[in-house]
């Protein structure tokens, strides 16, 4: 009877305000994962990609994929980057492949800045890519499919947030979204986290928004959480109340007209 008490206490205190933890920041996980029901949203491109495109949807977090010095090495290079700019909002990206970099109210082209020819070395996009190969391998396991008819899609970038007041609709991160809406081509989302919540940052958790009470991924350092990017994946970060948060969102599509190239010194 104790037990039982102690098990429904258990259960009433994680499900408070129907918020539910999928994965803790400090468990460290091999791999976590949920399969959920498809939406409609693959359904045309099914015939087109066929063994990519989801047919078994979910979400996954792995832990131990990316090691604590490649995150070290990952979190040097965002910072040295968002160094060179930064939004006056709370949200900041920068995009290696397309050079995209936040600055003031808009954005900037990182690699026409002069600064950028010291602060990038090669050793920063080998580390870059070898992160990005890993997590590419570690989707097609997981969800079945073969590396080879899955592409990096845009857009791929590192991102910096804090709780400074948005400025422009770009630091408005918060807003329940599916991706697979904003960018059509995606068929597989996946994020590394560079910081930890509750030490680097509090709130800027992960939330899946689901009928039966939404659930979060708390951001831990290494920490790779991927999902398919149809509404079946409907989400949010909460917004970072303290500290700063940085990650790094790492996209797929099976559609070999929006794969996008490994960025390098010497950029397209
Ligand atoms: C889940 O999050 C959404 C978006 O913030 C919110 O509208 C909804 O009330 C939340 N659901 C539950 C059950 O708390």
């Amino acid at each position: 009877m104790l037990m039982m008490g102690g098990i429904m206490l258990i259960v009433y205190l994680s499900r408070r305000n129907d918020m539910i933890t999928f994965v803790k920041r400090e468990e460290e996980v091999e791999k976590k994962s949920v399969a959920v029901e498809c939406s409609k949203d693959y359904q045309e491109e099914l015939k087109h990609f066929p063994g990519c495109v989801p047919k078994n949807c979910g979400r996954m977090v792995q832990d131990t994929i990316v090691t604590d010095s490649e995150v070290l090495a990952l979190l040097d290079i965002a910072q040295r980057g968002l160094g060179l700019g930064g939004s006056t909002g709370g949200a900041s990206i920068l995009d290696l492949h397309s050079g995209a970099l936040s600055s003031g109210s808009t954005f900037v082209n990182i690699y026409k800045l002069e600064a950028s020819k010291r602060i990038f070395k090669n050793q920063d996009f080998l580390i870059y890519r070898h992160v990005k190969n890993k997590i590419h391998a570690a989707i097609a396991d997981h969800f079945g499919i073969s590396k080879e008819h899955l592409y990096l899609t845009h857009p791929t970038f590192f991102s910096r947030i804090t709780n400074k007041p948005a400025q422009t609709i770009h630091d408005e991160y918060w807003h329940p979204h599916v991706d697979k809406d904003t960018y059509e081509s995606f068929h597989y989302t996946s994020l590394l986290y560079l910081t930890d919540y509750g030490f680097d940052f509090d709130g800027g958790r992960f939330i899946f928004v689901d009928k039966e009470g939404n659930k979060t991924v708390e951001p831990r350092r290494g920490r790779v959480s991927a999902f398919t990017s149809g509404s079946e994946n409907l989400h949010f970060v909460e917004k970072v109340s303290k500290g700063t948060r940085y990650a790094v969102t790492v996209s797929f599509t099976c559609d070999p007209k929006h794969s996008i190239q490994d960025p390098s010194l010497t950029p397209q």
